[in-house]
């Protein structure tokens, strides 16, 4: 039988050069579309897809991410006070079970697949999902509970993916795959960040990842015999590519939603608007807002 998926691992060591100097002191995990931070959307999609145990792999620098999972007392005593129950509730959900959140720390940024591998007596034998806080994925139904679903039907790996145009593909994991249903890619082969000319397909990993633990041991075995790859770094692409080289089944998983990519300024932006014309308080004077701004903007061309 295919064991449940009830672990998710969020790698958020990142020192998050691209948003400074907001960064400087806060995480970038903590910067906000509309009122909520990035964490929260990741966590939420996790949550919805029947993750219990959440797994963070941090730095220095990164203590607000951990009190913003905590009880907030006195600010809860006081809106209780103030009769405000409306904010009450909102803030309630960001509480999580004592226990369910794990921190390890990532002492040095050695890449994605080492900061997944601190996490590995976290993980142990089971397979486990990972959410990349910088990919925010708009959908009826969450990412990775569409994954999850796939999984159970076919276990096996699976990375989100989809098609990104040429002048970006560097930014990406890229696979070299077959069709194998509507919405699901046989991956053949995968490779981090090739250079446009170089890249397999137009097909990108996207931040949402179902693993076998078997990764894992790729993983090991790469920091045993320091074969980095892409930037110096131990890539969690890398590793997965064994586990095809192995035999084992590695799917790309062509996800239904909106995905916006809030590592990259314009990304968040375009998640900012986005978010904010999606909610019921704000649409009607935002939109008219843009509607106006770009309107000034084309008239001063
Ligand atoms: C990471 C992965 C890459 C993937 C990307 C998705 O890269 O290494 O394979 O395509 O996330 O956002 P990063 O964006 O951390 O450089």
């Amino acid at each position: 039988m295919t064991r449940k998926v009830t672990k998710a691992v969020f790698p958020v060591a990142g020192l998050g050069t691209r948003f400074l100097p907001a960064t400087k002191s806060i995480p970038k995990e903590i910067l906000t579309l509309v009122d909520r931070p990035l964490i929260q959307y990741a966590i939420d999609e996790a949550r919805a897809a029947g993750i219990t145990e959440f797994i963070f792999v941090t730095s220095r620098g990164k203590a607000a991410l951990e009190d913003y999972f905590d009880d907030a007392p006195e600010l809860e005593a006081s809106l209780k006070a103030k009769k405000k129950t409306a904010i009450l509730e909102e803030l309630e959900k960001t509480n999580m079970p004592s226990g369910a959140i794990a921190y390890v720390r990532q002492r040095k940024a050695l890449g994605l697949g080492h900061a997944v591998w601190c996490a590995r007596r976290m993980i142990g034998d089971e397979p486990f999902a990972v959410i990349l806080t910088d990919d925010v994925i708009a959908a009826d139904k969450p990412c990775l509970a569409q994954m999850i679903e796939a999984y159970e039907e076919n276990p096996g790996n699976y990375v989100a993916a989809m098609e990104v145009p040429s002048s970006k593909i560097s930014a990406y994991g890229v696979l070299d795959c077959e069709p194998v249903t509507p919405n699901t890619v046989k991956v053949k082969g995968m490779v981090e960040k090739p250079p446009a000319e170089e890249a397999p397909s137009n097909l990108a990993v996207i931040g949402r990842y179902i693993l076998t633990p078997e990764i894992l041991k790729h993983i090991d075995d790469a920091i045993a015999s320091k074969t980095t790859g892409a930037g110096g770094e131990y890539q969690l692409t890398d590793s997965i590519a064994q586990e095809i080289d192995a035999g084992n089944p590695v799917y790309g998983f062509r996800f239904k939603g909106q995905r916006y990519d809030c590592g990259t300024k314009a990304g968040f932006l375009q998640a900012t608007v986005a978010f904010g014309l999606a909610r019921d308080d704000l649409r009607d004077e935002f939109a008219e807002y843009l509607a106006d701004a770009i309107g000034m903007q084309s008239a001063a061309e």
